[in-house]
C-alpha cells in the first residue's frame, strides 16, 4: 500500500465514487442506488477514501451506530481492481477499527450478499464471522450474510 493517501471521505468523493462502482462490482447490478451522497455529508468523519496520485484507489463507508453504542457497522468497501489483493482493503478496515475502538466500539458488523464470495472470504481473513444467510434482511426478497467481528 506504498504510495497511497489515505483520508477522511468529502461530499466532493461521492461523485466519482459512484463513477466507477458498478465497473468496481461488475456484472449488472446496480451499487450505485445503495451509496447515496448523504454518507459522504454526514458519515464522512467515519469514512475513509485512498488515493494514489490523486486518482481513487479504494475506499470504506462506515458509522459508529447511533442506536447501538457497543456497534460500529460498515456500510459499503471497494477497492479499485487493479490495486486489489494488495492489502488496501484491510488497511482501510484497520484505520476504521482504530477509530471505532477509540469511539469505545467492541463490534463491527457488515452485511454482505451470500452470492458474494469475495467479499465473504475477505472478510473472513480480516476476522470477521459469517452469519448464515437471513431471508428479507435488508430488503424483502433477499438474503443477507451479517458479518461481525469484536474489536
Ligand atoms: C473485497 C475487496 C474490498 C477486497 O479488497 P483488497 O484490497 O483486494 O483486499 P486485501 O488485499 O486487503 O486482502 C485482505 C485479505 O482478504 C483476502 N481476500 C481479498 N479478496 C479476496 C477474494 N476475492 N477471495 C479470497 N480472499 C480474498 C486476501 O487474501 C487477504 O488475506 P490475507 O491478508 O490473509 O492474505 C475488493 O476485492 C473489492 O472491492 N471487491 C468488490 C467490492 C465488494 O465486493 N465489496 C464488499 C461488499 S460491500
Amino acid at each position: 500500500v506504498s504510495g497511497l493517501e489515505i483520508r477522511h471521505a468529502e461530499p466532493a468523493d461521492h461523485a466519482r465514487v459512484t463513477a466507477v462502482l458498478d465497473d468496481c462490482w461488475g456484472g449488472g447490478r446496480h451499487m450505485v442506488d445503495m451509496l447515496s451522497r448523504l454518507f459522504f455529508i454526514h458519515f464522512r468523519g467515519t469514512s475513509f477514501v485512498a488515493e494514489r496520485a490523486g486518482a481513487l484507489a479504494g475506499f470504506l463507508v462506515g458509522f459508529l451506530s447511533p442506536a447501538e453504542p457497543a456497534e460500529a457497522y460498515v456500510h459499503f468497501v471497494g477497492v479499485s481492481p487493479e490495486e486489489r489483493r494488495s492489502g488496501l482493503g484491510r488497511t482501510l478496515y484497520e484505520r476504521f477499527f482504530e477509530l471505532a475502538r477509540a469511539n469505545g466500539r467492541t463490534q463491527v458488523s457488515c452485511v454482505t450478499s451470500p452470492l458474494n464470495r469475495g467479499s465473504i472470504a475477505f472478510h473472513t481473513a480480516l476476522g470477521f464471522e459469517p452469519s448464515p444467510p437471513k431471508a428479507g434482511y435488508d430488503r424483502p426478497g433477499e438474503d443477507r450474510v451479517v458479518l461481525t467481528r469484536s474489536l
